[in-house]
């Protein structure tokens, strides 16, 4: 190692940051890991995937109990009442033993934490701090923040984005969220579900862009079933913040009569953008494209050599389980193995409920990309688990290439459709067909089966419909 300070340097311990560096000292290579953070693991672990999920789940058991739902099932519960306080206390607790047993593997595997910004001084070289380090392969993981909404000043009391409407001291009166996405819809159905009234302001026609066209149907129907007032084809113009409240000013995406909503809290939810300020990037010989990501090639290397990048830095998904799975393959490159992501299977689910989740082409792509396919799909309320339970909404889909009957896409609406997803993606990754899913046995009574049967509906028929 001559001259150099460490095998492997990491910027960010995000999803994507910390694996890399676990795997890279796994690996026997000598490994840190700059983070400016006050904790270890990035977006996900602090502000996202796990404070979000504490409080879909809390938030759930609550309208469980407050809804009368549960005495429907001979669970009777009176005086039911909120303590918000308790609530945010649990989601506090889930940040803190997670981000904690980060801290924890990096001391068990011996990757070292340089605790502050770091910043290119050369294509090897990084400031971390007051310490400069010479790293032989320095991977990017710096994630991605908010994208704000020009004119639209975020306060976090009124105005919130993601990580000010996980921590709101109240449930608001009346929250309208901008921007119909995965953040919107999550975090739009833990405030409702707690008793805020909630409008979502979408600019497209739908919600959901990029999932399959009869899911973002479907799931704008039951969000307003569950109460959700959408606004579809509507932009904001401009938002005015008076003391404790808000007047969005909102009309037509396609221009016309501008309107009012009053509002407790706004939350702008319009999407993510790499973080790559401060980064210096251009001492290290490296430019960002259009979209402001760091472009990689198969390896996640990036256009200069022991640079390389992973996570929603660069193209792709930002998701959590896209970055980890790109650490585990750049610190297997770095070491000279084979480390390999198939971005054609890469699952996307939405935390409602129900959970919405997806892996492979839509129909709208696949008849794009492979022409002819065959789809088949089979409803939740004729699968018997489901119809016991009581949460009978939703569909499985399963698109197929008509030709060879390989499996192209799966889409799910239904409770547990984040874990049943997962099959689908192992059966896409072996190259399934839907014959292949229609004869595998499935536990019985499992919503899972849906699944096999959607795809006997892609061949023929279905049983229990
Ligand atoms: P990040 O997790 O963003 O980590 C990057 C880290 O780098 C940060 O800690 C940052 O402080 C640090 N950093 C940046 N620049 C520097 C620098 N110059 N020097 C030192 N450190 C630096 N995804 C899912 O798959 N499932 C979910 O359920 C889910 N829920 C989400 C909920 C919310 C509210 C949000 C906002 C996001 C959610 N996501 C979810 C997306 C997920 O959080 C991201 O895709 C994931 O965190 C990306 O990982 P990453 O490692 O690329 O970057
Ligand atoms: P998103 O890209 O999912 O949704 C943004 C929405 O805002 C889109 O529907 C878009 O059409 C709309 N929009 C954009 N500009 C607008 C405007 N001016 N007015 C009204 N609508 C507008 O982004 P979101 O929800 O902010 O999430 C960011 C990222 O975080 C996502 O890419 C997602 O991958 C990740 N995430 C993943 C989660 C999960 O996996 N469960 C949970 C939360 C976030």
């Amino acid at each position: 190692m001559a001259d150099y300070d460490f095998d492997v340097l990491v910027i960010g311990s995000g999803p994507g940051g910390y694996v890399a560096a676990i795997r890279a000292a796994q690996l026997g290579l000598k490994t840190a890991c700059a983070e400016s953070r006050e904790t270890l693991g990035g977006t996900c672990l602090n502000v996202g995937c796990i404070p979000s999920k504490a409080l879909l789940n809390a938030s759930e058991k609550y309208e469980e109990v407050h809804s009368g739902l549960l005495a429907k099932y001979g669970v009777k519960a009176e005086n039911v009442s909120l303590d918000l306080d308790a609530m945010h206390g649990q989601r506090i607790e889930a940040v803190k033993g997670l981000t904690g047993g980060i801290e924890f593997l990096f001391k068990k595997n011996k990757v070292e934490w340089l605790k502050g910004r770091a910043s290119f001084e050369s294509a090897d070289t990084v400031k971390v701090a007051d310490r400069t380090v010479r790293a032989k392969n320095i991977i990017i993981a710096t994630g991605s923040s908010v994208t704000p909404l020009p004119g639209v000043a975020i306060d976090q009391k009124v105005v919130v984005d993601s990580t000010g409407a996980l921590e709101l001291p109240r449930v608001p009166g009346h929250l309208v969220v901008i921007g119909g996405g995965v953040i919107g819809l999550e975090l739009g159905s833990v405030w409702g579900r707690l008793g805020a009234r909630v409008t979502v302001v979408e600019y497209l026609d739908q919600l959901l862009p990029g999932m399959d066209g009869d899911v973002r149907k479907e799931a704008a129907k039951l969000f307003k079933k569950q109460g959700m007032e959408l606004r579809l084809s509507t932009k904001v113009t401009g938002v005015t913040v008076n003391g404790d409240k808000a007047t969005l000013t909102i009309e037509p995406s396609a221009g016309g009569a501008a309107e009012t909503l009053e509002a407790d809290v706004v939350l702008v939810s319009i999407g993510r953008r790499p973080n790559t300020d401060g980064l210096a990037l251009d001492k290290a010989g490296l430019a960002t494209n259009a979209r402001g990501q760091i472009e990689v090639d198969d390896e996640l290397a990036t256009a200069v050599k022991g640079i390389w990048a992973i996570g929603d830095v660069t193209p792709g998904p930002m998701l959590a389980h896209k970055a980890e799975d790109e650490g585990i393959a750049v610190a297997e490159n770095i070491a000279g193995l084979t480390g390999i992501v198939n971005h054609d299977v890469i699952p996307s689910v939405v935390y409602t409920h129900p959970e919405i989740a997806a892996v492979g082409l839509t129909e709208e792509q696949a008849k794009e990309k492979v022409g002819e396919i065959k789809v088949g799909k089979f409803p939740m309320l004729a699968n018997s688990r489901a119809k016991t339970i009581g949460e009978k909404d939703g569909f499985v889909k399963v698109i197929a290439d008509a030709k060879t009957d390989r499996v192209l896409g799966v889409h799910i609406i239904a409770v547990p459709a984040g874990t049943m997803i997962a099959q689908a993606a192992q059966a896409m990754e072996f190259g399934a067909t839907s014959e292949d899913i229609a004869y595998t046995c499935h536990a019985h009574p499992t919503h899972s089966e849906a699944v096999k049967e959607a795809a006997m509906a892609v061949r023929d028929k279905p049983i229990h419909i």
